[in-house]
Parts: C-alpha cells; structure tokens; sequence
C-alpha cells in the first residue's frame, strides 16, 4: 500500500523545518525501543507545543502524562533560564525511560518528574500552594481529562494556556454514543469547556490534525478568569 499522503506530508515537514536533533530524535527511537506505546507526539506536533510555550513565554508549565519525555523534551527547551516544568506519569517504567531521555536532552536542572495517578498529584500540588502554572499539557488517559481538566483549573491564574492532545480522537468525539471511553472523556471535557465559556472563564477551540499518528486533535484553553 502507498503511504498515506498526511505521512508524507508529516516527513517532509520534519525534514525541513521542526529540526530534531540527536536526544529528540534518540528519546523517540529509545521509547519505542523500550516498549512504550507510539503515542508520542509527531515532531512536527512537538514543535507546536514548544512555539506555544515560546509565543506565551511560559515559565512554569505543567504536563500530565510523561510517557518517554519527548515532548516534555521540546516543552523543557521552551523555557527561559531558571523556568520549571512538573511532568506526571502513572507508569514507573515509563518515568525511568523518560528520565534518561530527560538527562541526555540536558533539560534534567528544569524538568521534576511525578510518579503516579495524575488526580493525586494535582491535588497534592494544589495542596502544597505551589505557584500558579501558566502552561499545561494534558495527555495522560483520555477518560480522566476532565476530572484533571477541573483540578487543573485550580493550579493556573488568568491568562495560562492550556493544551489537550487527542481531544477528537478519529472523530469519535463527534459521537455523542460512541462506546469509546476515552471519547466520552473528549466529549465532556467539551461540556465543561462550553459552560466555562458562557461564566466567562475559558475560551477554548477544537482544531483538528491529521498527520503521521492519523485523525485526532488539539482543544486550546486560554484561562480568562479563575
Ligand atoms: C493514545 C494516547 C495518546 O496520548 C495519543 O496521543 C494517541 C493515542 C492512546 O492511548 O491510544
Ligand atoms: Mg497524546
């Protein structure tokens, strides 16, 4: 079979512009290597995350789901010298190849790596009073995004940005009785986000991807008020 025009694509804008170097493109090989699930982010998709970060100018950040480190990786070089990103992940054999992935990208000073349920470690933050972040990443388990979308909603300030990865999961999330749990979780974090918008409290948009890991999405949530 051909390759699929969106993979294409996908090469050609790695190959010209996202520029990977050796611990991105290493992070990404030593994952799957390693037997971590290919559900990193594409490097074109990792980019993104780093310009955003770069075009808000984050400074603390905050990522749900770990996985390898590779876009913790591209987050981490988005901040400026003395910036810091908290990332958590449930899976202790992932952390550990996150951590080298880490350390090898030389982002290891700005990175803390969390183990464990992301719920316990947003309430645990928030119960630290850590400072606001102004930057978070949900992409931790598609079903309990909204539980963390509220628990996040208690570690940001006016004007954080918040990104979900896989918010339309091959269009399922268009479905309102599609069986997939991790859908329904897409599709209820839209709820919350609609009534957030009519208090006047996030403003959010859905765009939706193809590329390299196929059909899906990213919503973008600008904090308005908390
Ligand atoms: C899955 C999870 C992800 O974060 C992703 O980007 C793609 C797929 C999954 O669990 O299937
Ligand atoms: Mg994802």
């Amino acid at each position: 079979m051909s390759e699929r025009i969106w993979d294409v694509v996908d090469d050609f804008v790695d190959e010209t512009i996202v520029g990977e170097d050796d611990a991105l493109v290493k992070a990404r090989e030593d994952s799957v290597g390693a037997g971590l699930p290919g559900i990193a982010v594409t490097p074109a998709q990792g980019k993104l995350l780093y310009l955003l970060a770069r075009i808000h100018g984050a400074q603390r950040i905050l990522e749900l789901g770990t996985l390898g480190g590779y876009s913790t990786i591209w987050l981490a070089r988005a901040l400026p010298p003395g910036g810091l990103l908290v990332t958590v992940e449930l899976e202790e054999a992932y952390a550990e190849v996150a951590a080298r992935n880490i350390a090898r990208a030389g982002v290891s000073d700005r990175v803390r790596q969390r183990l464990g349920p992301a719920a316990e470690h947003l309430g645990a933050l928030s119960a630290e009073g850590v400072e606001p972040f102004d930057f978070v990443f949900m992409d931790a388990d598609k079903a309990g995004t909204p539980e963390y979308l509220e628990l996040v909603l208690t570690l940001v300030r006016p004007a954080s940005v918040i990104v979900s990865d896989n918010s339309v999961r091959d269009g399922k999330v268009g479905d309102p009785d599609t069986p997939d749990a991790g859908a329904q979780g897409m599709r209820r974090m839209h709820e919350l986000l609609a009534s957030a918008r009519e208090r006047g409290t996030l403003s959010s948009t859905t765009i939706q991807t193809v590329g390299a890991k196929g059909y899906d999405g990213f919503t973008l949530i600008l904090v308005e008020d908390v």
